[in-house]
Order: structure tokens, then C-alpha cells, then sequence
């Protein structure tokens, strides 16, 4: 436990670990609420627009990871319906599934749902699939190992999209940001979960020590993805990077 611990302090921006606290589980039927409520709504034009850049993106076989109750896979299966590409929508909660499932209803051959710890994804090939995302949920993995397996199950030339928390380039901007993110969350969370700090405690872990859009991109660079790009969404609230798995 002490080594995982560290390990967590490096990688792991949230410092969440699901074996010691399934707090998504707990929270699965009232986190599409809660992200309206932290975010004001805003999560709402963030998960459009990744779902729109998911499914311009060339893939036959897609793997989301970390995919909570499915808001973006269900923004991407519009565009895609009826040209024969597969979804993979994986999560550690069983509860989150159990949503992504109901609310999968009409589209059921069309996604595939998996438990999978993004972490670690034994069951899944290397080389086996043509894009990985992952959208609000490398903050609370440790992103290193994450990074590593999105990397061994993409095929080369396979794409990797990734919608997270990142940072204002204005530095006051986001010192504002953050202090009001610590003093209202703890608030509203509170409220709203009727006192279940997990809830709130690891979103602000992992939006204070995430890194930036540039230290992320360099990061995947020395992971070994090619053509690293990223756009900030909100003034640099969030960022999606993207980046290519090279072909030799
Ligand atoms: C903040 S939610 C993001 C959900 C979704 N991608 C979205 O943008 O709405 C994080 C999700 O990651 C899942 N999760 C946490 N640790 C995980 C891990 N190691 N592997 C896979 N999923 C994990 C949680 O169960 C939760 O559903």
C-alpha cells in the first residue's frame, strides 16, 4: 500500500485510487447532475465537442475508457450509426455501466459495454484498436500506466483523444478560478451529496494537479505519440489533446 501511495502521488493527479473508495458507485444515478452543477453546465459544450472530434477521427474499432454513464458515447453514436464502427465503452463501476446499458437502449449491437480498469486492460489485445478516449478521467487514473496501455491496445497509426481538466494560461485568471473552485465546490458538493466528500474532494485534487496543456502534450511526446496536439475549450478550463501512435 505505502509504494502504491507513492506511485499515486507521482501519476495520479486526483490521488483516487477505485479499489479503496468506489465513490463513483455511489454517486453513478447523480453524477450527470453533479457535473451540471459543478460546471454550470458547461460540461454539456465540452462533451459535444470532444464527441465531435472523437467521430471525425478514422477508426473502425473506438475504446472509451473511463466512460462514466456514457454522456459522450451517445454524442458520438449519431454521427456514426451505419458505417459498420464499433464502440467500446469501458468503465471500472458496474453501476456506471448499468446506466450506459438503459440509456443504450435503441443502440445496443452498435456499443459494446466492458469493465476495464484503464490502467490495466489484459483482456484487450495489443494493437487491437484504431482509437482510445478518454474524457475526464485520466485525472483520476494514474495517467503514466493509463497512458502506457492506451498506447499498447491502439495499432499503429491508431488515434488517442483525451478531454480533461487543464489550465488558464492567464496565471491570475486561474489562481481565480481555483480558489473559486475551492471554496464553492466544498459548498455545493456538500449540499448535493448530502456530505459525501469524496465526491468533490478528488474533482479539486485533480484540477490542482493536473498538469498544464503544454506539460500534458509533452508528456505524451515522451510516451512516444506523434503529432501531439491540443485545443483549450473555456479558456483553458479544459483541453482536448489529440495524438497519433506511430506507424513504424
Ligand atoms: C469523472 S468520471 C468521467 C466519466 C465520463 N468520461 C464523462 O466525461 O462524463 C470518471 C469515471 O472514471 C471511472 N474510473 C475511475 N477510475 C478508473 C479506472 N482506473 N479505470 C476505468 N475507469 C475508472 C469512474 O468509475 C467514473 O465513471
Amino acid at each position: 500500500m505505502q509504494q502504491r501511495d507513492t506511485e499515486l502521488a507521482a501519476g495520479n493527479a486526483a490521488e483516487f485510487a477505485w479499489q479503496r473508495d468506489d465513490v463513483f458507485g455511489r454517486i453513478a444515478g447523480r453524477y450527470d447532475w453533479l457535473c451540471d452543477l459543478f460546471s454550470l453546465g458547461i460540461h454539456r459544450a465540452w462533451k459535444r465537442r470532444v464527441a465531435r472530434v472523437i467521430a471525425q477521427e478514422p477508426w473502425a474499432v473506438l475504446l472509451d475508457g473511463a466512460t462514466g454513464t456514457g454522456d459522450i458515447m451517445l454524442r458520438v453514436l449519431p454521427g456514426v450509426l451505419g458505417q459498420g464502427r464499433t464502440i467500446i465503452a469501458s468503465d471500472i463501476s458496474p453501476k456506471m455501466l448499468a446506466i450506459v446499458e438503459r440509456r443504450l437502449a435503441g443502440h445496443r449491437g452498435a456499443v459494446e459495454l466492458r469493465q476495464l480498469d484503464a490502467e490495466r486492460m489484459p483482456s484487450v489485445p495489443s494493437d487491437s484498436v484504431d482509437a482510445y478516449s478518454i474524457s475526464l478521467g485520466l485525472k483520476i487514473c494514474d495517467r503514466s500506466r493509463a497512458m502506457q496501455e492506451a498506447w499498447r491496445v491502439l495499432r499503429p497509426g491508431g488515434r488517442l483523444i483525451v478531454l480533461e481538466a487543464s489550465n488558464i494560461p492567464w496565471a491570475p485568471l486561474h489562481r481565480a478560478y481555483l480558489l473559486y473552485m475551492s471554496v464553492c465546490m466544498p459548498l455545493l458538493g456538500w449540499l448535493a451529496t448530502g456530505g459525501d466528500a469524496s465526491a468533490y474532494r478528488y474533482l479539486l485534487h485533480g484540477i490542482r494537479d493536473f498538469p498544464t496543456a503544454e506539460g500534458l502534450a509533452r508528456e505524451l511526446g515522451t510516451q512516444g505519440f506523434e503529432d501531439v496536439a491540443f485545443e483549450r475549450l473555456s479558456l483553458g478550463i479544459v483541453a482536448i489533446h489529440k495524438a497519433r501512435k506511430p506507424v513504424a
